[in-house]
């Protein structure tokens, strides 16, 4: 298991953390590493991946789409997912992890309440007090994801840094900060495929069955692979889980990075095109940072986009020029909800919508026999609220 993503001399990844963390990262490693090698575990976690949460997903052919764009596109369809997003399949393997471990609590950060809620629906299933960190600025956002959480039984810590003001970031920090307290009875039960090694690994092996299946799937109906995969990315896990089994492929690997008001105003969360190489929740990656290296704060319309960093992989993957990452803003994402929703009457959540946009964009230059495959990492219900003034 790789602890780092090594470009020349930089290697991103690593464990970062307070001295009192080590041990449990440690503890974590090891367990993880005999977790993969138990046949009975693995078993159960194919088992509720296919019983409980539905898997496979369909791959579907967006015909009208792709009349309207000019290409074969199909839509890799995470947001059929029990839950309804890409978060579910970490979930229920982490939570397995979790009890294989002996703990007895879960906590877990959210942005939009994908993760809050995926984490709420296995600590419910294996009767595991579960608890979530979750910003107060998308506490109003995602109300329908919190009362989600909450009916499953989970306890939802709001979090505000200044009056009104606290995203996925802060959440994130004061998971860090529990599971320090609490780290004996406690598996944190991080989100995406960023924060200290093994999370980075471990989120992209739980999430690979993506692309696994893409690469199935586009065989079976089209018969050769696709010429670019695409993706949001805000930590970076529903895009590492679509791209890791291509990797070796001809395959183009495409990110959509919250570009926000415009990469030019500031207000952004494109962590790949416009941060530097910082610390950040424990590992050496790329975030938004000012003048002195303090991290800055992200923007994004969608929660979780709203943030300034992105998971070590990804960092690697652009670096070495494997796969691309592009700014899509605000207006781009909700123009590609519409586009989306109304062309195929499937409704993406706002993280899906740019990669919907950045598709748009990809087939402006594309031939009619090009296939794109687009990751739809969840479905848009949560941001019904948030994009009325839209419709
Ligand atoms: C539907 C959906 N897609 C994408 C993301 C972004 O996360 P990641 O980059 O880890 O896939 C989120 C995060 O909450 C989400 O809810």
């Amino acid at each position: 298991m790789p602890k780092y993503f090594p470009y020349k001399k930089i290697k991103y990844g690593g464990q970062y953390v307070p001295e009192t963390l080590m041990p449990a990262l440690l503890e974590l490693e090891t367990a993880y590493e005999k977790f993969k090698k138990d046949a009975a575990i693995q078993t159960r976690f194919k088992d509720l991946l296919h019983h409980y949460a539905g898997r496979p997903t369909p791959l579907y052919y967006a015909e009208n789409l792709s009349k309207k764009l000019g290409c074969k596109i199909y839509l890799k369809r995470e947001d059929l997912l029990h839950g309804g997003a890409h978060k579910t399949n970490n979930a229920i393997g982490q939570g397995l992890l979790a009890r294989f471990m002996g703990k007895k609590r879960l906590i877990a950060e959210t942005g939009a309440g994908q993760h809050g809620f995926a984490t709420a629906m296995i600590g419910a299933f294996l009767g595991m007090e579960t608890e979530i960190y979750m910003g107060v600025e998308d506490i109003e956002r995602q109300r329908l994801n919190v009362l989600r959480m909450k009916a499953c039984g989970a306890k939802i810590n709001p979090v505000e840094i200044r009056p009104g003001i606290g995203t996925l970031k802060d959440a994130v920090n004061e998971a860090l900060r529990d599971w320090v307290t609490n780290v004996r009875t406690t598996y944190y039960l991080f989100g995406t495929a960023a924060g200290p090694h093994p999370y980075p690994t471990m989120v992209r092996d739980f999430q690979r069955v993506i692309g696994q299946e893409i690469k199935q799937q586009i065989k079976h109906h089209a018969g050769s692979l696709p010429k670019v995969i695409i993706a949001c990315v805000g930590g970076g896990s529903n895009a590492i889980g679509a791209f890791y089994e291509f990797i070796n492929d001809d395959v183009g690997l495409w990110g959509a990075e919250p570009g926000g008001k415009g990469i030019k105003t500031g207000h952004h969360g494109a962590a790949i095109n416009c941060g530097c190489d910082t610390i950040l929740h424990g590992s050496l990656s790329k975030a938004l940072c000012d003048e002195d290296g303090q991290i800055k704060e992200a923007y994004s319309i969608s929660a979780g986009l709203d943030y300034p960093g992105v998971g070590p992989e990804h960092v690697y993957l652009s670096q070495t020029k494997r796969a691309k990452y592009f700014p899509i803003t605000d207006a781009q994402a909700i123009a590609g909800f519409k586009l989306l929703s109304q062309t195929e009457g499937i409704i993406p959540a706002l993280e899906s919508a740019h990669a919907v946009a950045l598709a748009v964009e990809y087939a402006k230059k594309c031939q009619p026999d090009d296939i794109v495959v687009i990751n739809i990492s969840g479905r848009g219900d949560k941001d019904m609220e948030q994009v009325a003034k839209y419709l």
